[in-house]
């Protein structure tokens, strides 16, 4: 498919929005909390924005070069470039499904809350244990998980089914600013909460006596998952981006955001989870207990509850679209179906995927992958060991592989934008990038245990 008969965004305000809906979802709200909340808090932050400012923005943007040079999906845009590397993409597509396989899920226990917020039933319950109980119910239940997240599905395969530009667009557009501003809200209200300090404290205070070398392993992965890279979405989106989009800028900008918003939702939690006497490593769970509890201490707390799980559904909607589009573009491009059935091929196996992962936490609990359930191991395979994977082949393949001139010119626009740092992005690439993610591969399988 040439570029001709690929759609592009609209503006360069598109191309920022595209890419921020993909990396702003549950990862920023549910999952960063939850990972720092079971990593020490403060050293983990710290960690984490080094791993964004080092591997994140430099592989953000060699992924947006390498799609906008080919116009392709991941499978393609690498095989455009050298046959041999098609194998990255393959790494993505797979990464993405297994994501979808528990993301689905916890899109699904979004949609409920926010059922649960309309009918006021989540604003009758007191106390944080009762909230606890109320989601461990929730999550062992057979049915009702399953047919949210099943409803979650089906909303990502109609917006894909309106096609890259509408659909993906306008949802975006609007939404995102409104969530940013709640973020906000809640953020001033949980610093308000009574013995909000401490937990502003074990957020931001870095005790780095606690780092341990998976620490910076579920840092990088997370950072990895939170911007959406390491996995060809940024691949698959660029490839849409217009001549003129500057790759640099938008990709700075996603990054900023994203971490902005992570930032945001550990200012939200913490203190509420000190707050209300919450244990910070409680794991998955602990939005969707610690969240509710805050809520319910707001005067109108009916309807900000209900308003912050709609925008949660949007934010977590733009990103099942990002990688539910990896895989249709694939299965389109590659295999030749027509969109339709690449969408539908998508929705009906990603649907399968999560259903048994929605049951692995109740009735198929007892079904063990490396001693965890099928939820957990997805979200463990994919953050801690496929993205890092695909990130630290990406940065062989661009800083290594990748002809020079044509890097060049995706990064200038063909020489209308200047390139300062392109020495150090190299550096970055070509050595700084895959050293370190080399490095704490090997610690993680214990090379330099004493
Ligand atoms: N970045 C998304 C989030 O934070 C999840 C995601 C991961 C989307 C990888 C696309 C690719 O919620």
């Amino acid at each position: 498919m040439n570029r001709m008969q690929r759609a592009t965004l609209g503006g360069k305000l598109s191309a920022v929005l595209v890419a921020a809906g993909s990396s702003v979802g549950l990862g920023n709200i549910w999952r960063f909390p939850y990972v720092a909340g079971n990593n020490g808090g403060g050293a983990f932050l710290a960690i984490y924005i080094l791993c964004v400012l080092l591997l994140g923005l430099p592989l953000m943007i060699a992924e947006f070069t390498v799609g906008r040079a080919t116009h392709r999906n991941a499978v393609g845009a690498y095989r455009t470039l050298d046959p041999r590397w098609s194998i990255l993409g393959y790494n993505g597509v797979l990464a993405a499904f297994l994501i979808l396989g528990f993301y689905f899920v916890v899109s699904g226990w979004t949609a409920e809350y926010m059922v649960h917020s309309v009918t006021g039933e989540l604003g009758r319950l007191g106390s944080a244990e009762a909230y606890a109980a109320m989601f461990e119910n929730f999550i062992r239940n057979p049915w009702r998980p399953l047919l949210y997240t099943s409803l979650f599905v089906l909303a990502t395969h109609f917006v894909i089914a309106l096609g890259v530009q509408k659909g993906i667009e306008r949802s975006a557009k609007v939404l995102m600013p409104l969530l940013f501003i709640i973020l906000v809200a809640l953020a001033v209200h949980s610093l308000l909460m009574p013995g909000s300090s401490e937990g502003l404290r074990f957020f931001l205070q870095p005790d780095f006596s606690k780092v341990t070398p998976a620490t910076l392993l579920v840092a990088l992965g997370q950072a990895f998952f939170s911007l959406s890279i390491g996995i060809g979405t940024m691949v698959t989106y660029a490839a849409y981006f217009k001549p003129d989009t500057d790759l640099r800028r938008t990709a700075l900008n996603v990054t900023i955001l994203d971490t902005l918003v992570a930032l945001l939702a550990g200012i939200v939690i913490f203190p509420a989870v000190f707050s209300v006497g919450i244990a910070p490593s409680a794991g998955p769970p602990l939005v969707f207990v610690t969240l509710p509890g805050i809520f319910n201490d707001m005067p109108w707390s009916m309807v900000w509850s209900s308003v912050f799980f709609l925008l949660l559904i949007v934010a977590a909607l733009t990103s099942t679209i990002s990688l539910h589009e990896v895989i249709t573009a694939y299965l389109h491009e590659e295999w030749h179906l027509n969109r339709r059935a690449a969408a539908w091929t998508t929705t009906a196996s990603t649907l399968a995927l999560s259903a048994l992962a929605s049951l692995s936490l109740g009735v198929l609990n007892d079904w063990r992958i490396g001693g965890l359930d099928l939820f957990d191991s997805l979200d463990y395979l994919t953050a801690n060991i496929l993205l890092p994977v695909g990130g630290f082949f990406t940065c062989i393949f661009v800083g290594w592989c990748m002809e020079r001139k044509s890097l060049r010119a995706q990064i200038t626009n063909d020489g209308r934008l200047p390139f300062h740092i392109e020495r150090l992005f190299y550096f970055l690439l070509r050595y700084i990038c895959p050293a370190i993610l080399l490095i704490v591969f090997l610690d993680n399988l214990g090379l330099f245990k004493k």
